[in-house]
């Protein structure tokens, strides 16, 4: 039986958002991560399709990005036996603690969300509870499984910062219920930039599509997008303040292939930006053909990612489930 403490590993958490295609600053940023964190933790992570629905989703469009997301995670090398990987909506837990903690988080604490409200602003014309109430369902995704790490971006912080205030409040009520987690955020240089803007984020709603490399873009398409890459007017392959856009790559370059920026730099030392350019696409290429390999088997047999996710979806539930009992008897719901 799967319980939340049954080894010594720390239990991690994660959820990521599938409303578009997946990008390699997601992937270096947020599931290499996960996929490496594997080994030496309990990981449990999950396509957070009812987070998705607090903008408004095309429901034929988020069933299918669901479905990509999750062979894509797969493809990307999440195992699905070893680790605990589930679609949000399958596991019932997540809507019924959401409620419970609701009843714990203070209204003005979920107002003073920086990402309520620049989403309030972007979405003027739907601002509803589900987007004032995010953070608390996404409170109940880490609590139910009592993960003490919670690898996310910087962004997340502040939602890390309120499920450890909710935490802390229900148990001092009612005793040790909740693990309080710790947000586990990269270093800086794991952020990936725009290649036409290097000073803003990667980020797949950018305007300039030449901006953004997808996981299943093409080989042809992903070269392309790299030797038009905005650097600067120098010639010297460093990585030095002030060259945005080239720390950027050597950036990429180093995360895709495991070279530190010493050896990058001695590597196109004396070559111009043409040369190196081309060598990251090919780099970033050539480390996403298995990933695009995979997927597309994936895609081809349907069946085995359905009993992927059922089966996974019931591992969420028991280990999720005994938090959730705890928790209904805790407050005094009468045991049914
Ligand atoms: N809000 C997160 C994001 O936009 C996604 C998310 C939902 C999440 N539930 C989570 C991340 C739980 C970590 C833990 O990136």
């Amino acid at each position: 039986m799967e319980s939340p403490k049954t080894d010594k590993k720390k239990i991690a958490f994660s959820g990521i958002q599938a409303t578009g295609s997946v990008h390699i600053g997601n992937y270096l940023g947020a599931i290499k991560n996960w996929v490496d964190m594997q080994e030496a933790h309990r990981c449990i992570y999950s396509i957070v399709d009812m987070h998705a629905i607090t903008v408004r989703q095309d429901p034929k469009a988020l069933r299918e990005n669901t479905l990509r997301a999750y062979a894509l995670g797969i493809a990307c090398g999440i195992d699905p036996e070893k680790s605990i990987f589930f679609i949000q909506s399958h596991v019932h837990t997540h809507a019924e603690l959401t409620w419970v903690l609701n009843c714990f988080t203070p209204y003005g604490e979920l107002g003073r969300m920086t990402q309520f409200k620049d989403k309030s602003q972007t979405n003027a014309d739907n601002i509803n509870a589900g987007l004032f109430d995010y953070p608390v369902l996404m409170a109940s995704d880490i609590l139910l499984y009592q993960a003490a790490l919670v690898p996310v971006g910087a962004d997340q912080k502040q939602h890390i910062e309120l499920t450890r205030n909710t935490a802390i409040r229900f148990n001092s009520v009612y005793g040790n219920v909740f693990e309080i987690p710790e947000p586990l955020i990269p270093e800086t240089g794991a952020r990936v930039m725009s290649l036409q803007d290097p000073t803003k984020k990667m980020s797949k709603s950018d305007d300039n599509p030449k901006s953004c490399v997808a996981l299943l873009d093409s080989r042809d398409a992903i070269i392309k997008k790299f030797r038009s890459a905005v650097t600067d007017s120098e010639a010297e392959v460093v990585m030095r303040e002030g060259k945005d856009g080239i720390n950027n790559l050597i950036t990429i370059y180093g995360l895709m292939t495991g070279r530190s920026v010493a050896e990058t730099e001695a590597e196109f030392g004396g070559r111009g930006y043409g040369d190196f350019k081309t060598a990251v696409g090919e780099a970033v290429a050539d480390k996403l053909r298995p990933i695009q390999e995979k997927f597309d088997d994936l895609m081809k047999d349907k069946g085995y990612v359905e009993s992927c996710y059922r089966k996974n979806a019931d591992r969420a539930l028991q280990f999720s489930g005994r938090t959730l009992e705890k928790v209904y008897k805790k407050v005094g719901f009468l045991a049914r």
